[in-house]
């Protein structure tokens, strides 16, 4: 059964809506199902922007005897519900880390299964995302990319140009110091022909891949390290931090919501101090 949700941020909805859907995650964990609640503070804050390092792939994978393929291919299964739930929770922007600079020094055969798992993921999860209202943009040097997969790529951004329900980020062959170098080069670029153009944090804003979204509010990074890695290095100035221990292809819905939950908790003072 699909059940079609209209976008309202209400008490109910959160309450009852989110417990249905979770009953239909393909890749929930068996105390989910035993009847957790997918819960979350609904007069709490909602993070506007959160990001996701998807890491411990390749270790899920090694820990079942399997190649590391499959810990890749389990997880976009993961990605997928995370989107999904992202979209009906009102999450304006989901940043994905699908694939670094860094990671074009991996294996020649593990970079190019990843390519491919791009392309199919595209191609094959293209159209209900389209139909759940979800924004492809992706981000990073897409020069990098075979030719297949940047066109891919496109295509579903094009494609999906003007949904509203959600903006999903994939970022790919992405690095935040190269984005923050490129758009430097292009606001200088810029600044040949236009003299009111100024140097400010602003103005940068404007030339980064993100150019619109608002700051992270939240980072969650799997697999048990506690590190950014090159990641929204800008975007991420304030953003709240969340690491779990959970190998990415093994992280649900719930675990989503728990960092979620935990994100409204926090106090966010950003270098203020409360109530002055
Ligand atoms: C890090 O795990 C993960 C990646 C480098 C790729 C993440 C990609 C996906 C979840 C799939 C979605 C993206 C595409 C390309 C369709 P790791 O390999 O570093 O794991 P390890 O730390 O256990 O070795």
């Amino acid at each position: 059964m699909s059940i079609v949700i209209e976008r309202v941020d209400t008490v109910l909805w959160k309450k009852i809506v989110l417990p249905r859907l979770s009953w239909k995650s393909p890749g929930i964990r068996k105390s989910q199902r035993e009847g957790a609640a997918l819960s979350i503070d609904a007069g709490g804050r909602l993070p506007r922007h959160v990001g996701i390092i998807m890491d411990g792939n390749g270790r899920w994978a090694e820990a079942r005897g399997l190649p590391r393929s499959a810990g890749h291919r389990q997880g976009v299964q993961a990605l997928r519900e995370i989107v999904r739930v992202s979209g009906k929770l009102g999450i304006s922007v989901l940043t994905a880390y699908c694939f670094s600079t860094e990671n074009w020094q991996r294996p020649q055969e593990e970079v190019d299964f990843l390519m491919q798992l791009l392309l199919e993921v595209l191609s094959d999860e293209l159209e209900s995302l389209h139909e759940e209202g979800v924004r492809i943009v992706p981000i990073g040097r897409l020069e990098d990319l075979p030719k297949a997969v940047r066109k891919q790529v496109e295509q579903a951004a094009k494609l999906t140009a003007h949904n509203q329900l959600i903006k999903l980020n994939m970022a790919i062959s992405y690095g935040g110091r190269l984005e923050i170098i490129t758009a430097i080069q292009r606001l200088l670029d810029a600044a040949k022909t236009d003299n009111s153009l100024v140097l400010d944090e602003a103005t940068l804003a404007q030339y980064l891949y993100t150019v619109g979204d608002p700051d992270l509010d939240l980072i969650i990074r799997t697999g048990g390290e506690q590190r950014l890695s090159n990641f929204l290095l800008w975007q991420g100035a304030y953003a709240e931090l969340y690491f779990s221990d959970i190998m990415w292809p093994d992280f649900t819905v719930e675990d989503f919501m728990e960092a979620i939950r935990d994100y409204q908790r926090r106090e966010r003072r950003f270098g203020r101090i409360p109530g002055k």
